[in-house]
């Protein structure tokens, strides 16, 4: 019998949500800009990339200006996972990472030899929030008999503390193969993906209770009235949103799933349920199709993450400047925590590799 449940025995949600406003209410969205303001840092940065032997690595939920940049300069668009791989494969001595904290962390434990910076230190994740190692340490003690599993959108030190890494790409995979070994997993800090991962699986596990910001405004409710007006629409949908949601998609998949499955579906419309940033990347590879946001909880001001991350948007074109030109921003892990973290990161790796798995986020 498989066992699926909630962490009872944690702090409330109500608590994690709570560090989670703080941090909300710190983030600024950067200030649009003039079209020669825009032009010139372009300018400066493509010289910059050169003369610091630096490569720009974007996660697709940034602006769609860092994304175009990083693949005309020879970097790289892609998902958490494949940007710390291709920040390890390059040949550069510098990184800079347009994403969130846990991916310059990621980054950087891949390429402890290269100088890791970040447009803002101030982009985090709250599930990395909702996740912090003291109370996440107590909740694995209390299970020594689980094998402890982490999405990668997590601090260092949980990766430390875990046996597995795993991405959206890999998640189901890996939970499928500890099953068969016949372990009881744990499972932080993504409830919805967790719970997602359970139902397909059938496997024994304990749930961290966290969430995403963005990808728990997704509303069944108003998603059934959007299939009234686009009936022939596909729904494709990222694992982190709540089960009322997956359980209406046609597809649930990474950022890189999605992509790939947009490309290949033959629905003209596709009602997407993740964040919006990624929509720049889908009308390149099917630039023919309708792609329309899935409907949120709120609308404009009355809603945090109306499909946008905030943390995602803080990445700046100015942000890039500031950090190549002064070497502020600079990632930093502990070496003897990067050694730790690096085990299950590599495990998942290896994983995949002797699987022919391709957990792949180049789309
Ligand atoms: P990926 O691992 O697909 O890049 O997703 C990261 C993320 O933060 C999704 O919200
Ligand atoms: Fe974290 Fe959600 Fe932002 Fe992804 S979209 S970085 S899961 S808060």
């Amino acid at each position: 019998m498989s066992d699926i449940s909630s962490a009872s025995n944690m702090s409330s949600l109500a608590a994690d949500l709570t560090i989670v406003r703080e941090f909300l209410d710190r983030t600024n969205i950067p200030a649009e800009l003039r079209v020669t303001e825009r032009d010139a840092l372009i300018s400066q940065i493509k010289e910059l990339l050169q003369t610091r032997r630096a490569k720009l690595v974007a996660h697709y939920y940034t602006d769609s200006l860092l994304q175009d940049l990083a693949e005309e300069t020879d970097g790289f668009v892609g998902d958490s996972l494949e940007m710390a791989r291709f920040g390890r494969d390059c040949e550069g001595e510098v990184l800079i990472v347009a994403g969130v904290k846990f991916m310059g962390e990621s980054a950087k434990i891949l390429s402890p030899e290269k100088t890791v910076l970040m447009p803002t230190i101030e982009a985090t994740c709250s599930l990395d929030i909702a996740c912090p190692i003291d109370r996440f340490s107590e909740f694995c003690n209390e299970h020594p008999d689980r094998t402890v599993v982490v999405y990668a959108n997590t601090s260092a030190a949980v990766k430390a503390r875990s046996d597995w890494v795993v991405t959206s790409s890999i998640a189901l995979d890996v939970v499928d193969h500890l099953q068969a070994n016949g372990e009881k997993i744990l499972w932080a800090p993504d409830k919805h993906l967790g719970s997602y991962i359970q139902k397909t699986t059938g496997a024994d596990m304990l749930l961290w209770d966290a969430a995403c910001v963005v990808h728990e405004e997704f509303k069944s409710r108003g998603l059934t009235d959007m299939q009234q007006i686009y009936p022939n629409a596909a729904i494709l949908a990222h694992p982190e949103s709540p089960a009322a949601i997956l359980d209406v998609a046609d597809i649930v998949g990474s950022t890189t799933q999605i992509i790939k499955a947009a490309k290949n579906i033959s629905n003209q419309e596709i009602i997407v349920a993740t964040d919006k940033g990624i929509f720049h990347k889908l009308q390149q590879v099917a630039p023919d199709k309708k792609f329309i946001i899935a409907p949120t909880a709120g609308n404009d001001a009355t809603c945090r993450s109306c499909a946008h991350c905030p943390w995602m948007a803080m990445n700046s074109l100015q942000g890039v400047v500031n950090s190549l030109l002064n070497f502020t921003n600079e990632i930093k892990v502990d070496d003897s925590l990067a050694c730790r973290a690096m085990v299950p990161l590599q495990r998942m790796l290896d994983f995949a590799n002797s699987n022919k798995l391709k957990v792949q986020g180049k789309a």
